[in-house]
């Protein structure tokens, strides 16, 4: 039996354990996965006692240890390396702690499993923070014709230009400055969690445009919401994201990729 555990704080209500274990009962894998709450001040501490263990083999991070994670790691992939953080942690064949962030791929495929194809794609991405900066050279990598970082505090998006722009066609906008209808609007601002809509113009939405909001909840998000109020006819939260990004984890641990659509079926009835 090998083990696994999403390491966070706080952790309590993580779907990653159900989830990661519908993968090994569907893919017949011998292992268990848990949740680890660490300390605010003790992470690096959490994960070192974690891999000592014998069959101790692989964590996903989250909330708010992904950048930590990230400087924790001997080795990146290279989509780690210009996220600034790392959602899952393996040893490798010299023991070495390597760090991947799949969070960006989750989002792709998710799209992709709702049939939104991002090549030639004028994209709005809303938000200039982690969650964003995780997600943009996976989506830049699906050659979208333009992509747009609109945020609150302008330099941040700036920031996150530089950082991207050898990648795509990637440029960074204040919120006032946005007139024209998009193909896709991301948002990944933390905004929702307080109940909170960016201050985003409703011309940036068409009844073709597909927005996607990287937060989920039971009912729609308020993002969702005024996105359909504002004409959108397709609104998609980031349930699938979650999913998915869990699935490339588990590939990366087990060397197999499950199926995703029955385990997010599950976890829409919860
Ligand atoms: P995360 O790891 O979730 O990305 P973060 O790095 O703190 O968290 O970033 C939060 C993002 O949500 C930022 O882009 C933030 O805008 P600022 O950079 O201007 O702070 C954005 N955000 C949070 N609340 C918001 C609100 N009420 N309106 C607009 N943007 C908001």
């Amino acid at each position: 039996m090998d083990y696994y555990a999403v390491v966070g704080n706080p952790i309590g209500h993580s779907k990653s354990p159900m989830i990661h274990g519908m993968f090994a009962k569907q893919t017949s894998q011998n292992l268990e996965y848990g949740k680890i709450e660490a300390p605010i001040d003790a992470f690096t501490n959490t994960v070192n006692k974690f891999f000592e263990q014998d069959r101790q083999k692989g964590l996903n991070i989250t909330v708010p240890f992904k950048e930590q994670a990230w400087a924790l790691c001997q080795a990146r992939t290279d989509r780690a390396e210009l996220a600034g953080a790392v959602n899952t942690l393996y040893l490798d064949e010299n023991n070495n702690l390597c760090g991947d962030n799949t969070d960006g791929v989750g989002l792709v495929r998710d799209l992709k499993n709702n049939g939104v194809m991002l090549k030639g794609k004028k994209i709005l991405i809303v938000g200039a923070g982690g969650a964003v900066r995780g997600v943009l050279q996976p989506i830049l990598k699906e050659l979208p014709s333009s992509v747009v970082v609109c945020n609150r505090t302008l330099s941040k998006a700036e920031e996150l230009v530089l950082i991207f722009k050898h990648l795509g066609n990637i440029r960074s906008s204040a919120f006032q400055d946005l007139s024209e209808a998009f193909d896709i609007v991301i948002n990944g601002t933390s905004a929702s969690l307080s109940g909170d809509l960016p201050p985003l113009s409703a011309k940036v939405i068409s009844p073709r445009t597909v927005v996607y909001d990287m937060m989920y909840s039971k009912e729609a998000t308020v993002f969702n919401v005024w996105a359909a109020e504002n004409g959108s006819d397709k609104t998609i939260d980031g349930l699938g994201m979650l999913v998915e990004q869990a699935a490339e984890a588990f590939k990366i641990w087990r060397g197999l990729t499950p199926k995703t659509a029955d385990v997010m079926a599950a976890l829409r009835l919860l």
